[in-house]
């Protein structure tokens, strides 16, 4: 083996060596750099014949690009090895699922509202919304409350800006104002067909249609606790007309606890009470029958025959309208009906909590 290639194999060996682009540069130095090998060996050729030169010269010179393709594979394969290492670092798996969008749903005290509503629409109630905004007289005074009525410490809310200066506005703390709101609406759309009815011949009776209406919504009281929130739902409900009976209440909210439960293993009990807007007044308790809640009596509404002063701010006469009205509690209906024992749950939001019920 000739002294060219001794270097040639020697300079190889060293480049494979190399392990960092640092190290390879070094020796890159040794054999083609200013005081390399292969410079050194053009040196020693000065005293060389012209012929010598020739055959000389073109010898050295295939040694190092033999040297320089040994460079550049070296570099190559040392930045390839470098973009491994980088890649397998940086590598991402990509076999991880996916983060799907969830599909949202509604929250369980709206799955009740929905549910109280659609079972009152089917016995003829209609549905009304109102303020929640209200002011003391649909609050209260038009409710058999005045002002200086003792039944007002038991509904302390929260008071607003606007309203008369002796009597401001407030947040609701029922849905009973929705009775009035809604009973002097229906007298007067009443009147309106009367009086259309005058000039034209109508198949008119002239007796006004019932009034029969729920009213679902937020209420708000300073209250708060596991069972109380200082916003709450409430739904009231109201049927008035010329022959409406306590049998007709009776009938209607037993109808529909077995209608809301899915059950006819539950039997109420009305428990003589006091509401200012009622007379006889009575709390609605619920009793299953079997299950869980067996055996307790659990208090769902407040209810009564509508006081004949209460039918006169509707633009009544008490002596010929009679009625019944009564107020539950959604949130309650929504705790027994899931077993939830704590009301805040409902409020605070936790996504944990509400997709259960999707
Ligand atoms: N508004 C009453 C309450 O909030 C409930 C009720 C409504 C009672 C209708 C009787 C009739 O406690």
């Amino acid at each position: 083996m000739n002294e060219l290639n001794v270097v040639v194999d020697s300079a190889k060996a060293a480049f494979n060596q190399a392990l960092t682009p640092a190290d390879l540069e070094n020796a890159k130095a040794l054999f083609v750099g200013k005081s390399g090998r292969i410079t050194e060996l053009m040196k020693g050729m000065a005293a060389l014949t012209a012929e010598e030169k020739k055959s000389r010269g073109a010898a050295i010179n295939l040694a190092k690009q033999a040297i320089e393709a040994a460079l550049t594979a070296r570099r190559e394969a040392l930045a390839d090895a470098e973009l491994q290492v980088q890649l397998k670092a940086e590598a991402l798996d990509v076999t991880l699922p996916g983060r799907l969008r969830g599909s949202g749903g509604l929250h369980p005290v709206s799955l009740t509202l929905e549910r109280i509503e659609s079972i009152f629409a089917s016995m003829g109630f209609d549905v009304a919304q109102g303020p929640e905004i209200e002011s003391d007289w649909f609050n209260f005074t038009a409710l058999n409350t005045p002002e200086d009525h003792p039944a007002r410490s038991m509904h302390d809310t929260f008071y607003v800006e606007g309203g008369l200066a002796n009597a401001p506005n407030l947040l609701r703390t029922h849905t009973s104002p929705m009775q009035i709101r809604y009973a002097v609406q229906h007298v007067k759309q009443h009147r309106l067909q009367l009086e259309a009815g005058k000039n034209t011949e109508t198949l008119f009776s002239g007796a006004m249609p019932e009034i029969r209406v729920i009213a679902p919504g937020r209420t708000y009281r300073v209250d708060s606790d596991a069972t109380h929130s200082p916003m709450f739902h409430q739904c009231e409900g109201l049927w008035v007309g010329e022959n409406v009976s306590f049998k007709d209440l009776k009938f209607v909210f037993t109808d529909f606890c077995r209608t809301f439960f899915e059950s006819d293993d539950l039997v109420l009990r009305f428990r003589p009470s006091f509401f200012p807007f009622t007379e006889p007044s009575a709390e609605i308790d619920i009793q299953f029958q079997s299950g869980p809640l067996a055996g307790r009596w659990l208090e769902v509404a407040g209810s009564g025959q509508v006081h004949p002063n209460v039918i006169r701010s509707m633009g009544l006469d008490p002596e010929k309208f009679i009625g019944f009205a009564f107020g539950m509690g959604p949130d309650r209906l929504t705790m027994l009906r899931y077993g939830v024992n704590d009301l805040r749950l409902f409020f605070d939001g936790d996504i944990r909590f509400l997709a259960q019920f999707q």
